[in-house]
């Protein structure tokens, strides 16, 4: 239905003031308005750039799966960081505010998580083989937007090792902190101990933006945030359920259903395959062995102690509910 006549007029008005206000002369942008072009679903998404991104290394089909899911991720990991970017430039938000953003953040993981199954299933064993030996050393390890998302949500002392957590001393800089996070114990000779390559670009890459990012959301991390509300809002179940979820959905059943790829491919019935170039996953993907939680104030003692345990047993020893050990 169209508009009335006088409607155009309040209409126009309105963008009289809109343009006066900005010194701007309504007359040429109608002009503007009068020569431009409809927009398109095509131009508007930029569908033919984003679908020239699917640039393979290989002659493999497979390989177009591997690399599509993988930019899939890392846009969702955009939306992800969209949400946490909001939580942290809110000044003192409540408790509403945040379970809308935790729910966000953990439908996103459910997704990824519950489409994990794409990279377990959805690929030829034997192609995945070859094509990832053209990929080397990249690796999803290199994901910068995963590791600022936890940046985002906890402060660097919770991303440190848990065999040095406990011994943190309080004169710490920021520096010395990031030189204990955990995942620079992954990506390392399994042989040797050494960095690998996987782990040494990935610092020359980006090791002086984590730092900024970790030196700006100091006091302002997702936690920071929830710690900083009134005790009767830290004690709101529905929060603090959304909190826990949150911290399961990312460093339990997201990191255990992408070990399942690892496992997938990179296990054979004697030993390991050196497909990621000989690094140390096996020991360091599961959760158990990184025991990484945002938000330990949301987790007792046992919990923290079997953290992902309970998980492991259900998924890989597929135990009823009940045999296994409650938290
Ligand atoms: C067939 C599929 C996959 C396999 C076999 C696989 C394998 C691995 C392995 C072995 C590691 C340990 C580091 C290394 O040795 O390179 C790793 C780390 C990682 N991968 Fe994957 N990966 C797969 C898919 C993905 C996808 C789709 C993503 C999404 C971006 C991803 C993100 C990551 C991240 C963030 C880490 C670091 C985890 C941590 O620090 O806890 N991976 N992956």
């Amino acid at each position: 239905m169209g508009n009335t006549k006088s409607e155009v007029e309040e209409k126009i008005r309105q963008l009289e003031e809109k343009f006066r206000l900005s010194g701007q002369d309504l007359g040429s942008y109608l002009d503007g308005l009068l020569y431009s072009r409809y927009l398109t679903y095509w131009d508007y998404i930029e569908l033919d750039t984003l679908l020239s991104l699917q640039k393979t290394r290989t002659h493999f089909p497979d390989e177009k799966i591997f690399i599509s899911y993988h930019q899939i991720t890392e846009l969702y990991f955009k939306l992800i960081l969209h949400e946490l970017e909001q939580v942290f430039e809110k000044e003192d938000p409540d408790a509403d505010f945040l379970v809308e953003k935790l729910n966000r953040v953990s439908r996103y993981f459910r997704i990824l998580t519950e489409s994990f199954d794409v990279m377990i299933r959805g690929m030829d064993r034997d192609q995945f083989l070859r094509f990832r030996m053209s990929l080397l050393p990249a690796s999803g390890f290199q994901s910068a937007q995963y590791r600022m998302i936890e940046f985002f949500c906890t402060p660097v002392e919770n991303l440190i090792h848990n065999s040095v957590r406990d011994r943190l001393r309080s004169d710490n800089t920021p520096e010395s902190l990031y030189e204990l996070i955990y995942w620079k114990r992954g990506a390392t000779d399994q042989v040797t101990g050494e960095k690998t390559l996987t782990l040494k670009q990935f610092e020359e890459k980006y090791s002086h933006d984590f730092l900024e990012l970790a030196n700006k959301l100091r006091h302002r991390t997702l936690y920071d945030k929830y710690l900083s509300l009134p005790a009767h809002q830290r004690e709101d179940q529905v929060l603090r359920d959304a909190m826990r979820h949150l911290d399961v959905t990312i460093n339990v059943n997201w990191s255990l259903i992408h070990i399942g790829a690892a496992q997938r491919y990179l296990m054979k019935k004697k030993g390991v395959i050196a497909a990621t170039g000989g690094t140390n996953w096996e020991e360091f993907l599961p959760p158990s062995f990184q025991r990484i939680l945002f938000f330990p104030d949301l987790w007792n003692e046992q919990e923290k102690k079997h953290w992902g345990k309970q998980w492991v047993d259900q998924m890989f020893n597929n135990k009823p509910e009940s045999e296994i050990e409650k938290n």
